[in-house]
């Protein structure tokens, strides 16, 4: 197979970064471009040295033309609004894209105002784009031209609530508190992420008005015409990475262990979730793309809680994002991934 030629805007944040690691170790990829505004014209192992005698690229100022002809998949690890003003111009050159913003997930264009409080500016391909959550849309994704990678928390919630809403189980609304690592938020400077701010401490920021409730919401709905209210909290750790979600759900009925493994059945061959008989745990799944689910019930009131953890930079961006690559490439989910 020939190899795949890609580049990637926004490569010196932190996804485009952790893409750059994963795709090195790719046996069918070439990175062939790689955008910075703030480090134009520097070679990336100068930006990131442990990358010395690994890459030899320049940083470019972005040009869509040269990353066009450059390029056959583009990933996009900008901020949102910035991916809308790109993608047009890509998918008009006949790139595939995958878009690792939030401006293609939501198909409502109202919502998507409400929550990023910008109009959104490319409803064209809004319409057509393809929500890359491998487990439930591998189909769509083989087929799309512009495949829009899920946010890292409703990554790992949508993997972990999905089978039970398919079965209907459910009563009511969910409650999930989250919990992520630093770098979730970005590269970029923040107070409230400066290192005082975080070690040492764990603190609840958004509750219940969260931007990935209605991503979460929207697909649940897509994929099962059911509405399913989530209560989002969630929290940052002390941590670089790494998302973990204590799921609270009432049943509508009491179910065994055996019920609960026929339900999550559906995962059975898929390679990158795996669900465990012990409570998860957040080391297992740092540095890798598993989602790792586990479950414990209460008997006598109905409640069934439901953890997951992933890697938010692999899992919940670069690694689901080349999963997303191999599928539209024809390769094996797992390609340059295990
Ligand atoms: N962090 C996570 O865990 C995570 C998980 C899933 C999805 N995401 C999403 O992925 C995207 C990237 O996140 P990140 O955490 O990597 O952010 P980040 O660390 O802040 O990096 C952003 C990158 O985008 C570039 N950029 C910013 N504005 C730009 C513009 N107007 N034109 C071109 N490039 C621009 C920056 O370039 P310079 O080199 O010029 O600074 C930088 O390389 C975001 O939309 C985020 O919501 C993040």
């Amino acid at each position: 197979m020939s190899m795949i030629k890609v580049g990637i805007i926004g490569s010196t944040g932190y996804t485009g970064k952790k893409l750059v690691e994963l795709l090195l170790n790719h046996p069918f990829v070439e990175i062939t471009y790689l955008s910075s505004q703030r480090y134009k014209n520097t070679f990336y192992s100068s930006i990131y040295p442990e990358f010395r005698k690994k890459l030899n690229l320049k940083c470019e100022a972005l040009s869509l033309d040269k990353v066009c002809e450059k390029s056959d998949i583009i990933f996009l690890c900008v901020p949102h609004t910035t991916s809308m003003e790109i993608t047009p111009h890509l998918l008009k050159k006949n790139k595939k894209v995958i878009d690792l913003s939030a401006d293609y997930r939501i198909k409502n264009p109202r919502i998507y105002k409400k929550f990023y409080k910008v109009m959104h500016k490319d409803l064209g391909n809004l319409k057509k784009s393809v929500y890359g959550l491998p487990e439930f849309f591998k189909e769509e994704i083989k087929e799309a031209d512009l495949v829009s990678n899920p946010g890292c928390y409703s990554t790992v919630v949508l993997l972990s609530i999905l089978p039970l809403i398919m079965e209907d189980v459910i009563k009511e609304s969910v409650f999930i508190d989250a919990k992520s690592g630093a770098s979730g938020a970005g590269r970029k400077l923040q107070e409230g992420l400066l290192y005082c701010e975080v070690n040492e401490n764990v603190k609840c920021y958004s509750p219940f008005v969260h931007r990935h409730i209605p991503e979460m919401e929207e697909v649940i709905y897509r994929l099962t015409k059911k509405t399913v209210k989530l209560n989002f909290v969630p929290h940052i750790l002390p941590l670089s990475s790494g998302i973990m979600v204590d799921i609270y759900i009432r049943l509508k009925k009491f179910l065994t262990s055996r019920d609960l493994k026929k339900i999550y059945s559906v995962y059975s061959s898929q390679p990158f979730v795996r669900i465990c008989e012990d409570l998860p745990s957040l080391k297992n799944v740092v540095g890798t793309n598993f989602c790792d689910i586990g479950m414990r019930i209460l008997k006598e009131e109905k409640i069934l809680l439901v953890v997951g953890v992933i890697d938010n930079l692999i899992k919940g961006a670069g690694g689901q994002a080349i999963q997303n690559m191999n599928i539209i490439s024809g390769l094996s989910q797992t390609e340059g991934l295990m």
